[in-house]
This record gives C-alpha cells, structure tokens and sequence, in this order.
C-alpha cells in the first residue's frame, strides 16, 4: 500500500509522450505570440531580439575583455582572436565570487562589484592603461533597441538586486566604471548567455544556429527570419532571438503538468509566478523539487521513518541483480543521506534516488519538447522537409548530471524526426562568444571612422 502510495505520487511528474507533444505545441504558440507585435506584450515567451544577425566566419580579429555574468560563476576574460587560415582564439580569465549580499543589495553596490573585479582583473594582466573594447554576457532578460544597449526587463534565478529592472545594464556598467575613475573601457556588446553560447559553437561549426543552457537557469536562443520579428525594422536576413524560455507557463497554459510541489517551489522562490518552466527544469530548481517531495513522503509516514528498527537501517542496500551503476549510485545517495544527518535504510534510499531520478528526468523531457518545437520552426521558416542543425550547449546540468544529455536529446528525436539535431558542448563559456560579437562590431565602427 505503502508503495503504491508513492508510484501515485511520482505518477504526477512523470510526463506522457501525449504530455510532452502538448508541451511542444504550445511552446510553438508561445513562440508565435512573442514574435508578433499584437501579442509579444502578453506572450509568456518574451523573444527578445538580440540585434547579432550572423554567426561568426573566421575574419573577426582583435584583442577583447569579456565580462561573463549570471551563471554559476562570474568571470572576467581577455580574449586574443586571430583571423585567417591560423584563426585561433586565446583566453585568460578569473573567476570572482559575487556573495549574495552584493547579488541582493543595490545596483550602484552590484555594478561597482564588478567594476572592481575588471580592475583587479586589469592589474593582474598588467593591462590597467591599454583601453580595450568589451563584450558583456549578461545572462537576464534585456529588451535591447542596438547591441549595445539593454534594459533589464526582470531579475531571475538569484539576483534581485534593487533600482536594476528597467534600466540600461550598459550604461549601469559605463556609471559604475565613471565612479572608480581609474580606467576607461569601450562597452560595445551585450549579449545573453545563450547568444553567447550560440557564437562559441558557430565558430567552430557554422551549422551551429541555437544556443542552448541547461545550468542555474534554462533558456535558447536561435536564428529567426527578420520577417518573422515584428518588433524590430526590416525583413531581410536574419536575427538571433533570445526567446527567455524560461518564463513559458506564465500565463497558465502548462497548469495541467506543475504538480503541488512546483507551486511550493514556486512560492518560495524570489519571484513568484515567474519563469514557471525555468522551475521545472534547471539545476538552480531540482533540487528544491526534490525536497519538497521529500518532505511531503516523509510527513505522510512514507519515508525516513524514525522508529524503522535498528537492524534494517544497515542492510545491505544492493541485491545481487542490480546493475553495477545502479548500485554505485544507491550507495551513493546513501552517503549523502548519512553527510546531510539523514539515518536511512535501504528503501529509504532507493526511494531517494526514484524521486531525483523522476524530478531530473522530467526537466530533461519539458527542455526536449520545447527545443522540438524550436527546430521544427526553423526547418518551417526553411520551407524544408528535412533539416540538420547544431544546438551549442553550456550549463552545469548538462555537463554534469549522469542522464540529462541523453534523455534531452531522445525527447527531441522523438517529437521532432524530421530534424536531425547535433549537440554541441560548448568548451570554452559565452565569453568568447562575446568577444566575437564585439569583434564583428569593432570592425564595422573601425570601417566608419
Ligand atoms: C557558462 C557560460 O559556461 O555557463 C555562462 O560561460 C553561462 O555564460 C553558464 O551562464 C551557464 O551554466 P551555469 O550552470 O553556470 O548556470
Ligand atoms: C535565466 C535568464 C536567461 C538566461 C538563463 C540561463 O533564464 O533569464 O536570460 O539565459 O537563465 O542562464
């Protein structure tokens, strides 16, 4: 009875492959409604054009500093970017912490953070008195009118920094850097983290046409048609649109798949209400989950049951028919319990480990779904039948988790056959990407002086 209550339980987060069929039509509706200018102001799916209309061909060139910030860390980098038949690209970075009191304080304390990382980050490269241009990953929602200009529309995942939302990220950047006045730098780019992302892998692969991160938050990027973007002037070629996936469900239309336990989820965290797909599916969220139903197992009487006699508790917790990496993982889990003070028995971790393997592989499911539905409308904006294409990928949940890779791309095998979808780990991090950007415009400013 008692097993029969939890399958009822995990019943409600495992998804059908009709649920996950919904999930991508849906998000196509999304997708469509952020792209008009009738409906973008209430689409869920913010689609906010990025102003990079190409990926990278291998004549940017130049010497770039590269800020990287709202992943798991916030670097700063100095990019070397040689052209030609020895096209190369060098990097050296460091990586600063951001404590939470700065990413939950006041802007001015934020940015002057920052500005005090590159100057740090100046002295250590010796660079303090060469002005070089930037290129600035920003990885929130900016509604950008050029590229180098950005306002945030709303903090996400752990910022909540004051007197942000609704300014230019660049010129908070240029104010913080006026205050020091101690160096000069040329803010010529910002650019989302997937965009970023995206740049890193075309210049290698020029298939490469979306951007993808499965990490703290959960987002894509990808080529659209100028003729599909009704926000912006224009309809020839194409534009990079940073779609702020995160935020689809916003306007209730995936109510019939959250569970209790993402609304508890969701209450809890710093903005309720929002980037309700974001908390189904990345790693800053799991976890939280994962907890959530853990408590509620246990205050049902159905796990971590204190009075569980003594003598089950060390049982040994593999049978002999389980395989190796089951069992590597089962002992595992159980270590952690026991680092986290949990006494558990056996059952206790193989329920564990059920509920993080239901609550992970549903995040990788719902990111399939919604990446099937971007495919299948770059190949429809292609008028094409069949079509190959590149995803490049950042994130920690990606690189790191054991099965999310694998389940992400057999979802989008499966809900999109008609592409034939690559994807690519990015190596390098989007401050490359970045410095590409900056590259590209760098040279078209040199052209015009
Ligand atoms: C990094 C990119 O490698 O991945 C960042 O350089 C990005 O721009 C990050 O934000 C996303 O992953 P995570 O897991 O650090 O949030
Ligand atoms: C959040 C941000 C988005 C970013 C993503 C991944 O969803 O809103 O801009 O790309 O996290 O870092």
């Amino acid at each position: 009875a008692q097993r029969r209550e939890i399958n009822d339980t995990l019943a409600r987060l495992s998804l059908s492959s009709e649920n996950l069929q919904q999930v991508k039509d849906k998000m196509r509706v999304e997708l469509e409604r952020g792209l008009r200018k009738d409906s973008h102001s209430t689409a869920s799916v913010k689609m906010l054009p990025s102003f990079v209309y190409r990926t990278p061909n291998g004549t940017e060139r130049g010497k770039y500093l590269a800020l990287d910030l709202g992943g798991t860390n916030f670097r700063v980098l100095v990019v070397k970017i040689r052209s030609g038949i020895r096209k190369s690209v060098r990097m050296y970075n460091k990586i600063y912490a951001i404590p939470l009191e700065i990413m939950q304080g006041t802007g001015e304390e934020l940015f002057d953070h920052i500005v005090q990382c590159i100057s740090d980050f100046l002295d250590y490269m010796g660079m303090k008195n060469t002005r070089l241009p930037l290129g600035f990953t920003f990885s929130f929602p900016c509604r950008q009118t050029g590229i180098d200009k950005g306002s945030l529309v709303s903090w996400t995942k752990g910022f909540k920094a004051t007197d942000c939302e609704g300014n230019d990220v660049v010129e908070m950047l240029r104010e913080a850097i006026k205050r020091r006045n101690e160096f000069d730098l040329d803010i010529v780019a910002v650019v989302n983290d997937t965009v970023g992302t995206m740049m890193t892998c075309a210049y290698e692969d020029p298939k490469c046409e979306i951007g993808l991160i499965a990490g703290t938050g959960s987002n894509v990027c990808y080529m659209e048609e100028m003729r599909n973007i009704e926000m912006v002037e224009g309809d020839e070629g194409q534009m990079c649109v940073n779609t702020e996936w995160g935020g689809f469900g916003e306007n209730d239309c995936i109510e019939d798949i959250r569970t209790r336990f993402d609304r508890e989820v969701d209450e809890g965290s710093l903005n309720n209400g929002k980037q309700r797909f974001e908390k189904m599916t990345s790693g800053m969220y799991l976890g939280e989950i994962v907890r959530q139903i853990l408590i509620d197992l246990t205050r049902r009487g159905l796990l971590f049951r204190v009075n569980t006699p003594q003598v089950y508790k060390n049982i040994k917790c593999v049978t002999p028919l389980s395989p190796p990496s089951d069992r590597l993982a089962l002992l595992q889990v159980r270590a952690i319990l026991q680092q986290l003070g949990l006494d558990s028995t056996c059952d206790d971790s193989i329920i564990v480990k059920e509920v993080c393997g239901t609550v992970s592989r549903r995040a990788a499911q719902l990111c399939g779904a919604g990446m099937a539905a971007i495919v299948d409308k770059i190949r429809e904006n292609r008028g094409r039948n069949q079509m190959n294409i590149t995803v490049g990928v950042d994130g920690t949940l990606y690189k790191l988790h054991p099965h999310f890779s694998r389940i992400l791309k057999d979802t989008v095998k499966a809900l999109a056959p008609q592409c034939d979808v690559e994807f690519v780990l990015s190596e390098d991090g989007s401050g490359k990407g970045a410095a590409l950007i900056t590259a590209v415009i760098d040279k078209y400013l040199y052209a015009m002086r």
